[in-house]
């Protein structure tokens, strides 16, 4: 198990042959980020060993909302109906090789860390992940995450309940 660091992207991390077992996942890393940081359309964090440039796992950040009406009734309550701002991690990701070694857990909680820093200068209400299936989906209900209203696949936390998490 490695001590894993997690940086900002750069353009010298080594990932031209990252590979999660999903094509679209290991195609990001490889060869969109760059353009995503440049035109700012998505911040990406990696997970580099100490003293290696090598790119062991991802996720990306960006600004979004959700309609009020897909929230569960239970976060709904008390909420102006209105679009609901959000902090999107779309994609999370970590390489086949150093799966099941909690760096999945590791990258989340940097990102519901930083989601949860940013939401002190910008209204972010809460964390929102879109979940590429089944499995991933059941990933994140592991950190206390709920599926949107007829949408399985995207899960809403909370920033409120994110600060006690996280703070560990
Ligand atoms: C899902 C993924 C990020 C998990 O990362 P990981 O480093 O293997 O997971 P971790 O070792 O941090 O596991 C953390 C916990 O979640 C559990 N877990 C891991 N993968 C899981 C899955 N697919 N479904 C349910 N639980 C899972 C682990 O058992 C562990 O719990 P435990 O400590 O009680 O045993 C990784 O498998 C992955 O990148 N998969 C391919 C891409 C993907 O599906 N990304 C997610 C959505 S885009």
């Amino acid at each position: 198990m490695t001590d894993w660091q997690i940086e900002r992207f750069r353009s010298d991390h080594v990932r031209s042959e990252f590979s999660c077992g999903v094509a679209s996942l290991d195609n990001f890393i490889r060869l969109l980020a760059s353009q995503y940081e440049q035109r700012r359309l998505g911040k990406t964090y990696v997970a580099v060993s100490p003293g290696s440039r090598t790119v062991d796992g991802y996720y990306t950040i960006v600004a979004g909302s959700t309609p009020f009406e897909s929230l569960p009734t239970d976060l709904g309550r008390k909420l102006p109906r209105h679009p609901v701002p959000v902090a999107l991690i779309g994609r999370l990701v970590v390489a086949k090789e150093n799966q099941g070694w909690l760096l999945g857990e590791k990258l989340l909680l940097d990102s519901l860390w930083r989601a949860s820093v940013l939401s002190d200068d910008l209204g972010i209400h809460a964390a929102l992940v879109e979940a590429i299936d089944d499995k991933a989906a059941s990933f994140y209900r592991r950190y206390g995450f709920v599926s949107l209203e007829d949408q399985p696949h995207r899960l809403i936390l909370p920033i409120s309940k994110i600060a006690a998490r996280t703070s560990v």
